[in-house]
């Protein structure tokens, strides 16, 4: 049987088109520079740094890398824990989160989530280090969703357990109120600030973004201050650099990043009280503040039949959805290598009912509606049936 055409997509992504990118195209080809730290990048970092500062109130810094994946790997160098140390990793997470880790030369320690936040929290952390004894954590902005970067340095503090926080989709809704908590944003074309391929870490300590800075250019040392001649190495990195047309992408996104934050805003509360007005009580929503950019939009349906129902259905009318972030991380194959694996009940429980809505900034009125019918008609469905035929 041939598939159903798609009639709603999943995500369109929303990268500047080409009379945006012109202008930082022309300053490319008059520099002729194109990577190893060149203009565009480095009016990148200083216009996002003044963002990030101008939110903190205090001195940050911004390192550019060339995906967020490297940035987590190589932010969790830059804190120089013991080879092989545990490192406690929420269960509900992209995979780049567990392959950083692995890559940093870690162990993964995969641990719960808060049922209704669906985060990786301070307490729950703190249970899962004295369960297992973890000397540092990735937490991660779900879903766009901030974490709370005072309670992670208080913890971090308070227990010795160093906090690399994974914000890749919550460019706009993380901030940092504590400068020794780094930060690591994607700007994949997905991502509300897009440059196609790209990341950047922010934090307050200048010794972990210029560590990072080095490792993302082989290890080289370039400051003539350090001790170490300058060429010579002196870390193991790897490449990691930003190009300049990466940049280019990541400028004109930053140009017009909030315009289309705004319209991300207004249509997920427009979608979202579509769907609450629809089904109500019978859907259940990540708590806390919505995304101030969402790229994503997740709703749980009450059980794992209605999904599947609903799954069928959008299959059926060529409506696309994503089980995001789905197997949990302890699910993939053993041969990623080792992990060690805490109990993992509330996580267990969203996975189940879970699901990722078609969202993009265009989507029509006319495709959310279709989408919320099919919602509605599995919802309709009895939460305690077994399953779907
Ligand atoms: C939670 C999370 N971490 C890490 C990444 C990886 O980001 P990148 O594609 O920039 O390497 C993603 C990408 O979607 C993500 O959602």
């Amino acid at each position: 049987m041939n598939a159903t055409p798609i009639q709603v997509p999943l995500l369109i992504p929303a990268v500047p088109d080409r009379s945006a990118l012109w202008p930082y195209l022309e300053r490319i080809d008059e520099a002729r520079h194109y990577t190893n730290f060149g203009p565009l990048v480095k009016e990148l970092e200083a216009r996002l740094q003044q963002r990030f500062e101008s939110h903190a109130g205090m001195q940050l810094h911004v390192t550019t890398v060339s995906n967020a994946t490297l940035g987590i790997e190589l932010t969790l160098k830059a804190l120089n824990l013991p080879a092989g140390s545990l490192v406690l990793v929420p269960a509900l997470t992209f995979v780049a989160t567990i392959t950083a880790i692995i890559s940093a030369g870690h162990i993964p320690v995969v641990a719960d989530i808060d049922p209704d936040n669906w985060l990786l929290t301070p307490e729950i952390a703190a249970a899962a280090v004295k369960a297992s004894g973890a000397r540092a954590a990735v937490v991660v902005a779900t879903f766009g969703h901030p974490q709370n970067t005072r309670d992670w340095s208080e913890f971090q503090r308070q227990s010795g357990v160093r906090i690399v926080i994974d914000a890749a989709a919550a460019f706009g809704s993380q901030w940092l109120d504590a400068g020794d908590i780094p930060v690591v944003f994607s700007m994949h074309a997905t991502k509300s600030l897009p440059a196609g391929e790209g990341g950047f870490i922010v934090s307050g300590d200048a010794s972990i973004n210029a560590l990072v800075c080095q490792m993302s250019n082989f290890g080289i040392n370039l400051d003539p201050h350090s001790g170490v001649p300058v060429g010579y190495l002196s870390s193991s990195g790897t490449n990691a650099k930003l190009s300049e047309f990466h940049a280019a992408v990541g400028l004109a996104s930053l140009d017009n990043w909030d315009q289309q934050a705004l319209l991300r805003q207004r249509l997920y509360q427009r979608y979202r009280s579509n769907l609450e007005q629809s089904c109500g009580e019978e859907l259940s929503w990540q708590t806390g503040p919505a995304p101030s950019a969402p790229t994503t939009f997740c709703v749980r349906l009450g059980s794992e039949a209605r999904r599947t129902h609903f799954e069928i259905l959008c299959r059926e009318q060529g409506i696309a959805t994503r089980r995001w972030y789905q197997p949990l991380l302890h699910r993939h194959a053993p041969e990623i290598g080792k992990i060690v694996v805490l109990p993992t009940p509330h996580a267990e429980a969203v996975a189940a009912d879970l699901i990722g809505l078609p969202f993009f900034i265009d989507i029509s009125d006319a495709q959310i509606a279709s989408v919320a019918a099919a919602v509605r008609r599995s919802v309709s469905l009895n939460p305690l049936l077994q399953h779907v035929t």
